[in-house]
């Protein structure tokens, strides 16, 4: 055994005899089933030995059950399913989203999503006319560019709540319930009005190269398939991918819409800054531009977490913006060759405040280099760079 198997083990066995002794039942029971899972494949002794462990011990006060139960009742007359073995929900719920802010989405998005939305408002209208409001999307994009989020948005704009399910639970279970986890939670959903999202579907696609359970997933997509064009005009079906090239072509053409998200652009970019800085956005105004120029290419969360950095260090540090800024710049400058310090340093002299000298000083490039790759169209000595 590696020493790091053996690091996992005690800490493994630190966290079951903690919440043994805590006397925290479910969250024991949640714990035992992510361990059934994780020596499926390399101890499947253990993992069996385990799971027999979880059903010969069904929980006794199915406390958060019913803590579910009844708030459920309320909302949707049902109970969200849950795993057998593991008593994990298969779905999880955000509800009354109203405060969630609106993700910043690029014009083409906005418009689609609008029309998403405005659809279902009047779906009396197209349905005098036979028609049906887009009953799915595959939100499709990189990590952290708001695919979750619009959801989110979305369900709170619909004035309905959002389920989101947990992948996770549906296959935590004994090989050959992952398929009946799946319908029990889509036939939950189908049930009410509420917007589905299907969270990073290409887990399922993904899996297939795991040989052990390839009968398993491909059951999984059929369900899918089944229930994308069965899904009732009253729900709507979202699923997000950072990996739209493993989903299955089949599903991929059952989607009425699909939607990319991609890294923010311009005025995107500026929005998600001047937004990001919240209350210190006064302080860092004179930046935005510069910040711009730094954080192209980068996510919505990349930034977030950026700019979260800068007013932490900004509040607490006391360190100055100008600062707090330059340093941002030298260390972006180190990562880059020379070709792309240059154009780094021509694109701060074209695009912001920043006097050329300043410029130079952060970037390491030389005015002279500058100027000689400075676009021609601009005339030289704009009063700026002295
Ligand atoms: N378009 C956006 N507008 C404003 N904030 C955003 C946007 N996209 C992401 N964020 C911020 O980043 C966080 C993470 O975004 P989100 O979870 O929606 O990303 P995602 O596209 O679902 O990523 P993943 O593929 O990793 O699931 C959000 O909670 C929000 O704070
Ligand atoms: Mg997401």
């Amino acid at each position: 055994m590696s020493l790091d198997e053996f690091g996992k083990i005690k800490f493994d066995l630190v966290q079951v005899s903690r919440l043994a002794l805590s006397e925290k039942s479910d969250d024991l029971r949640l714990f035992i089933a992510k361990l059934v899972r994780q020596y499926r494949s390399s101890d499947p002794d253990l993992s069996k030995e385990l799971s027999d462990f979880l059903k010969a011990n069904p929980p006794k006060s199915k406390t958060t059950t019913m803590r579910r139960t009844v708030f459920d009742q309320e909302v949707l007359g049902g109970d969200v399913p849950v795993d057998d073995d593991s008593q994990m929900a298969l779905l999880k719920r955000y509800e009354d989203e109203s405060h969630e802010s609106k993700p910043i989405l690029a014009p083409g998005i906005e418009t689609t999503l609008n029309l998403l939305i405005k659809e279902r408002e009047q779906k009396e209208a197209l349905a005098e006319r036979g028609l049906d409001p887009s009953k799915s999307a595959v939100f499709v994009g990189p990590p952290g560019v708001g695919k979750t989020m619009t959801a989110r948005w979305i369900a709170a704009q619909l004035g309905v709540p959002l389920f989101v399910l947990d992948l996770s639970a549906v296959m935590s279970s004994l090989l050959g319930r992952s398929g009946a986890n799946l319908r029990s939670a889509l036939d939950f959903a189908k049930r009410s009005p509420c917007v589905l999202l299907l969270d990073e579907i290409d887990a399922i696609a993904k899996r297939r190269s795991d040989d052990s359970d390839i009968g398993e997933l491909k059951r999984l997509v059929t369900v899918i398939l089944q229930e994308v064009d069965e899904w009732p005009a009253s729900g709507l079906l979202l699923a997000a991918t950072n990996h739209p090239e493993l989903i299955d072509p089949a599903l991929w053409r059952r989607f009425d819409l699909i939607v990319e998200f991609g890294v923010p652009a311009d005025e995107a970019l500026s929005s998600a800054i001047s937004r990001f800085f919240g209350p210190d956005i006064d302080q860092f105004s004179g930046w935005v531009k510069v910040l711009a120029l730094l954080m192209k290419g980068e996510s919505f969360s990349d930034i977030e977490r950026l700019i979260r950095r800068l007013r932490r260090n900004f509040i607490v540090g006391g360190i100055s913006t100008e600062s707090l800024i330059s340093d941002l710049l030298r260390s972006k400058c180190e990562l880059l060759d020379r070709q792309g310090q240059i154009e780094f340093a021509v694109l701060l002299d074209t695009c912001t405040e920043l006097s050329q000298r300043r410029v130079s000083e952060l970037t390491g490039v030389s005015r002279d280099t500058i100027r000689k790759y400075r676009p021609s169209d601009r005339s030289p000595g704009t009063g700026k760079d002295t």
